[in-house]
């Protein structure tokens, strides 16, 4: 294939700015949805929609009409997260650049370099397509909890019916080392408010006796979560379940190292979290709350000698395998009311959400993606578990297909950060493995 082509086809992908948190840019989010639908043309598909929203549609395409052969069902978003600090990234998010063999632009990686790379390895088949019955839904608001798409599968469940479903969406566990996923963490993603008068006010009238509600955020953030690394939220850990003991054992051969995680990956002086777990515990098999930013009171420049009545703190919980999205809901609002005091008015506002998924890797499918990698880069896929979350992974294995979550993104592709990249080797051996995963599986006809 032509490389400089995909490349240029890539690049225009990558330059239309669909941040789908965002409401500036809902016609960008249009835009990289007809960029997907018109791809989906090119390929022969049958049927091309653009489904449940003006400015973030799900794009559906069904691929040429193979009687007889397996149905693949291809997932992926085409929207990307918000990409500041811009002043961090050293060419412009959205003006995708080449330097040293990797490509660089907002969702280079995550996720429309790898939906690029499933499609293309359709269309650059050998001789004619592959004997797949091709399936599509590209989504376009993934980084915001899925809604649309989830609205759509209520309404019409068979729009995942497949023998496979396969979603290109995490990366290798480490360079030269392909991956399937066994789980996905779930996510909780609240704002908490504290409001503390009816209005700001002087902090020399009133301040030492009128409480702050900064003040207040910050203590009841800090006791949301101790220094140790403890989140302190009543019931929270109920639902966990320590991983088993073979796994543990296979997670201590996979390529990582913690010390090379806090210096290559992290960057920082020292790591946290509960400490008699290991890393990879603390990433794929445990709760974590973070929080994402802090607004309010008097940030602009110079000073300002104000007491603030009201703050606001973005924050997440991820969730792991049984822990469910509705009861950690409640458990977190019920611990931010017993932790308030009784002068506070602390509120907790759900954004958007994630269960946790869990895949059982032991199907026909995967031996046929593991037997492709290993034909293609020489390594076959190994088991991990990822730290991230895909909304709807649960609801697309409905259907009782097996999900395959693999990848063609490194450990350091940078995803939501600046400077987020995509090795273009990966892409041109990502290319040549899903090429040879499709024959693979069309030729398991059922
Ligand atoms: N591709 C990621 C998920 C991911 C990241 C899986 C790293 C494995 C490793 C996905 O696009 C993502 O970022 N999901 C969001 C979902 C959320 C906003 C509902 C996430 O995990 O924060
Ligand atoms: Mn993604
Ligand atoms: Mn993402």
């Amino acid at each position: 294939m032509d490389r400089d082509r995909l490349l240029r086809e890539l690049s225009d992908f990558l330059r239309i700015p669909s941040v789908s948190t965002l409401p500036v840019h809902n016609d960008d989010c249009r835009a990289a949805a007809a960029w997907v639908a018109a791809e989906l043309r090119r390929l022969g598909c049958r049927e091309v929609e653009l489904l449940g929203s003006e400015t973030h549609p799900v794009v559906w395409g069904v691929g040429p009409d193979v009687p007889g052969a397996p149905t693949l069902l291809i997932y992926g978003h085409y929207d990307v997260q918000p990409p500041d600090p811009l002043a961090e990234w050293t060419t412009p998010p959205f003006e995708p650049a080449v330097r040293d063999g990797k490509l660089y632009a907002r969702g280079a990686a995550d996720d429309k370099g790898q939906v690029f790379c499933l499609l293309k390895a359709i269309e650059s088949s050998p001789a004619s397509r592959p004997p797949v019955n091709f399936r599509f839904l590209v989504e376009g608001e993934e980084e915001f909890g899925s809604k649309v798409l989830f609205d759509l599968l209520k309404r019409e469940p068979h729009r995942t019916k497949a023998d496979a479903v396969l979603v290109a969406d995490m990366s290798y566990v480490a360079p030269g080392r392909p991956s399937v996923y066994t789980t996905l963490r779930g996510l909780c993603y609240a704002e908490i408010t504290v409001r503390t008068a009816k209005s700001d006010l002087h902090s020399g009238e009133y301040g030492g006796a009128a409480p702050n509600a900064h003040e207040e955020l910050c203590r009841l953030l800090g006791r949301l979560k101790g220094p140790e690394g403890r989140i302190n939220i009543p019931g929270l850990y109920a639902a966990v379940r320590p991983p088993a003991k073979a796994e543990l054992a296979a997670w201590k051969k996979l390529p990582f190292k913690e010390r090379d995680f806090l210096k290559k990956r992290v960057q920082a002086k020292g790591l946290t979290g509960l400490k008699r777990y290991s890393v990879l515990e603390r990433l794929w098999a445990l709760p974590t709350f973070e929080i994402h930013g802090i607004v309010g009171g008097f940030t602009g420049e110079g000073a300002k000698t104000v007491i603030p009545a009201e703050a606001t703190a973005k924050v997440s919980l991820r969730l792991v395998p049984d822990q469910k999205l509705q009861t950690v809901q409640k458990q977190l609002a019920a611990a931010v009311r017993r932790l308030a005091p009784k002068y506070v008015t602390a509120t907790v506002r759900f954004l958007h959400g994630a269960e946790p998924a869990q895949i059982d890797v032991d199907q026909p499918a995967f031996r046929l993606l593991d037997r492709a990698f290993s034909e293609v880069v020489g390594r076959g896929t190994v088991p991990a578990r990822a730290g991230g979350s895909i909304p709807v992974v649960p609801a697309l294995s409905n259907g009782g297909a097996p999900v395959l979550l693999t990848g063609i993104g490194l450990p350091d592709d940078r995803l939501h950060a600046p400077d987020e990249k995509l090795d273009l080797q990966q892409l041109w051996d990502g290319i040549a493995v899903f090429r040879r995963f499709y024959e693979l599986l069309g030729g398991a006809r059922s």
